[in-house]
């Protein structure tokens, strides 16, 4: 037998939303991670859940293509494919679902299903500084906002999540009203790299380690109807500052929580998940209280932080080695 039928070789694919995504693994390395992103949402200020399943039609077989091909290794070298079953878009992960079972089927390899938080999660076990169990991970992304206590790869606990708006939907819905495109997120993490913290929006109150991001929205919406009718370039004249101000807002709540979470448990390795974790701000003040509490921080790279199927990948990898496989025959492929 040769090394490589002896190497744990996976195909991932990720496509839960608006994304198409796709990477080759090889004993938990990442060979090859491609992604293709749809940019017909931005015209509409959001994600379109028919055009982001048509989009993700034709994407898929170019972009699994270029994975296989980047990764060096051929399809009969494969040992298992593993998709995103949800969450997300139904339409959006029925692709991927499809795309998976059908090879699979072809291939006659087993096939592996992920959920697509826990791989959020697990993606800090693709680069060579990997966290300690037990570990908090702070996953904030476009669709969730949790605090989860991970005890093993696949023994874990949600301390506390968001009661209504994601944190990223907190970025973008307030991106929105400054009439910025969408996903706003990373617009407000450049405009507010050159502004100040000049306006303060209060703060949510919510129990224990929850999140809640509505009141914050709604708060920044009053204030910018207010600014804007005694000066209607109010908002044109200081995005700098207004971007800031509200970086520094949904900061603030997630910190504060993640801070708890850390004194409730006595957890000190901390980490990071999720498309927000893109944020500069957010990451900057991970660091900053880490150094203050001794905590051991743990930030993916940026390829592995938005969504990609290398987080798939890896978390695939942990379920081989436990045998963790989709029947072809019975099992629901794609969940909301
Ligand atoms: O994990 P992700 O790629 O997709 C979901 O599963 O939702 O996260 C996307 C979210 C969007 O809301 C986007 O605006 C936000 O992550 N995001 C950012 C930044 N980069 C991406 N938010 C703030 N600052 C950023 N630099
Ligand atoms: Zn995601």
């Amino acid at each position: 037998m040769s090394n490589q039928t002896q190497s744990i070789n996976i195909l991932a694919i990720e496509s839960s939303c608006d994304d198409t995504a796709a990477s080759v693994l090889s004993n938990g390395k990442v060979l090859s991670n491609v992604v293709s992103s749809q940019h017909i949402h931005e015209l509409y200020g959001g994600v379109v859940p028919e055009l982001a399943s048509r989009a993700h039609q034709q994407s898929i077989v170019p972009v699994v293509d270029l994975a296989i091909k980047k990764s060096g290794l051929n399809l009969t070298d494969l040992s298992a494919i593993a998709f995103t079953k949800g969450p997300g878009l139904i339409g959006s992960l029925m692709v991927g679902s499809s795309f998976a079972k059908s090879l699979a089927y072809a291939l006659s390899l087993p096939l592996i299903g992920v959920h697509h938080m826990e791989a959020h999660v697990l993606a800090h076990f693709i680069p060579e500084n990997k966290p300690n169990f037990p570990f908090l991970c702070l996953t904030v992304s476009g669709g969730h906002t949790q605090i989860v206590r991970m005890d093993d790869y696949f023994s874990f606990e949600v301390i506390g999540k968001t009661i209504d708006d994601a944190a990223g939907e907190a970025f973008d819905k307030s991106a929105k009203l400054l009439g910025l495109p969408y996903p706003g997120g990373p617009l407000i993490d450049k405009y507010a790299k050159e502004g100040k913290v000049a306006f303060k929006f209060s703060q949510p109150q919510i129990n224990e380690l929850d999140f809640s991001f509505s009141g914050l929205k709604t708060n920044i919406l009053y204030f910018l109807q207010k600014q804007v009718k005694e000066n209607e370039d109010f908002i044109k004249d200081n995005i700098n500052d207004i971007c800031a101000s509200i970086q520094d807002a949904i900061i603030n709540h997630l910190m504060k929580k993640l801070k708890l979470a850390s004194v409730q448990t006595g957890i000190k390795n901390i980490a990071l998940a999720g498309g927000v974790s893109a944020n500069s701000g957010l990451r900057n003040a991970i660091e900053t209280e880490g150094l203050k509490s001794q905590w051991s921080t743990f930030i993916p790279p940026f390829e592995f932080c938005t969504d990609n199927a290398a987080m798939v990948g890896i978390t695939a990898h942990y379920k081989f080695l436990e045998n963790q496989f989709e029947d072809l025959n019975t099992a629901p492929l794609a969940r909301f």
